[in-house]
């Protein structure tokens, strides 16, 4: 059986940038990736495109310039265009497939500026050579950086969360602690909680892993049925059920076995009669339709490789006129695809942060309506601390999001 991945490299020409993005695939990830190439416009192939790369070690001499419309109906599991952003648009995909933007500038246009000014040939091949270059550590990401196989991000996700649990806290990464690393529960006052709600839940349920504070914009009612999205320890979930009363009722479901018995232990030592855990994912929500009156999380979302199924399942779940409020990490700027394939940097709550446009967009796409998303500016001071080095904080905050079914 072949199970590699096949992805399709797209740009207007299919003549230098996706043709060494096909090339360097091939030699760089051929055991795991088929890659193919296309453009709206073919031109053929670019003999410096050609000759840059055989200087580097692939023979692109042999692939094909072929249109796009040759893949429409192709089975593909990624198109990644890899036109730049600032000189062109973009070529549209025209089957149903999932696609990725990675910019790329062009060389045949930046060796015209330098042939303008007078430049040699040499100086101008070098553009080309700077653009092979690009793309091959570019390449190197692949396929993590596209998170094209959710049962192994699931997988890492699952495997950090359940030492947390057993461990009962600090989380700090294999970079060194920093001083206030997610998972440490003294962090939570900066992300929003009063030490009053901070005391208020059993030891070890506030595990300092949440990045905002969603149930005090929640607006939670007593006899409310409310569900928490990957509730780890239990904290939200505990607060919630003070607000909820003993008419109300709150679930917590997380995937995590540790963690659901972790926050079952909790519920036990404080004696909540109207707070339960379930084992589960949140792309499929072990809960009935329409049955919850409001949907929260808590830097989680994030971390689903597949976010328009959790918000479809969380449209499912509420009843209509129910309320969604989420604390999350979301995307200011695009992430560089290194970043991205940083499986460090995804289970730490950060790579996975999608954009606020795209959250916006799959919360429409599900049904929501009144949908907010604030970003909280101050979350750049404590998130650079999650990834000490890394520049995360440049590219992540914490959001509030709301939307009403
Ligand atoms: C960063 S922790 C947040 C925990 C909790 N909300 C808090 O604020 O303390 C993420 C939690 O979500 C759970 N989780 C991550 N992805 C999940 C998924 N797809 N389905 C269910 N739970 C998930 C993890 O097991 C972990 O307990």
């Amino acid at each position: 059986m072949n199970d590699k991945l096949k992805i399709l490299f797209l740009c207007t020409g299919n003549s230098c940038r996706s043709q060494m993005a096909e090339g360097w695939c091939r030699q760089l990830k051929g055991g795991e990736i088929t890659a193919f190439s296309a453009g709206t416009a073919p031109q053929g192939l670019n003999p410096h495109a050609v000759r840059v790369m055989a200087e580097a070690g692939v023979d692109i001499s042999g692939q094909r310039s072929q249109h796009v419309d040759a893949f429409k109906d192709r089975p593909l599991d990624a198109v990644v265009t890899v036109c730049g952003d600032a000189q062109e648009n973009c070529p549209v995909f025209p089957g149903p497939h999932k696609v990725f933007h990675a910019g790329f500038p062009d060389p045949p246009t930046m060796a015209a500026e330098l042939a303008a000014q007078g430049a040699s040939e040499e100086a101008q091949l070098d553009c080309y050579r700077q653009v092979r270059d690009q793309i091959r550590d570019y390449i190197l990401t692949l396929p993590e950086a596209l998170q094209l196989r959710p049962e192994e991000i699931r997988a890492q996700v699952r495997s950090r969360y359940a030492g947390i649990a057993v461990r009962g806290g600090s989380c700090c990464s294999s970079s060194g602690c920093s001083p206030q690393p997610l998972g440490s529960p003294s962090a939570s006052a900066s992300v929003g909680y009063t030490a009053e709600e901070m005391a208020a839940v059993p030891e070890g349920a506030n595990m300092g892993l949440g990045c905002g504070n969603p149930q005090a914009v929640a607006e939670l009612k007593p006899g409310e049925t409310v569900l928490d999205l990957g509730s780890g320890g239990g904290f939200d979930c505990f607060l919630a059920a003070r607000q909820v009363g003993a008419s109300g009722r709150v679930i917590g479901v997380d995937m995590t076995p540790e963690m659901i018995s972790k926050a079952r232990a909790n519920a036990r030592q404080g004696g909540y009669a109207n707070v339960e855990f379930r084992l589960g994912e949140i792309e499929h929500l072990p809960v009935a339709d329409s049955s919850a009156d409001v949907i929260m999380s808590n830097c989680v979302i994030n971390l689903s490789p597949d976010k328009a199924q959790v918000f479809a399942e969380i449209f499912r779940v509420l009843r209509p006129g129910g309320r969604l409020a989420v604390s999350d990490v979301v995307a200011i700027v695009p992430l560089p695809p290194e970043l991205r394939a940083d499986m460090e940097a995804y289970t730490s709550c950060a790579a996975g942060a999608a954009q606020v446009s795209e959250l916006e967009a799959m919360l429409r796409q599900a049904g929501f309506s009144a949908v907010s998303v604030e970003i909280n500016e101050e979350s750049r001071a404590f998130i650079k601390d999650w990834l000490p080095g890394s520049g995360i904080e440049n590219y992540v905050r914490s959001a509030l999001i709301k939307a009403v079914k």
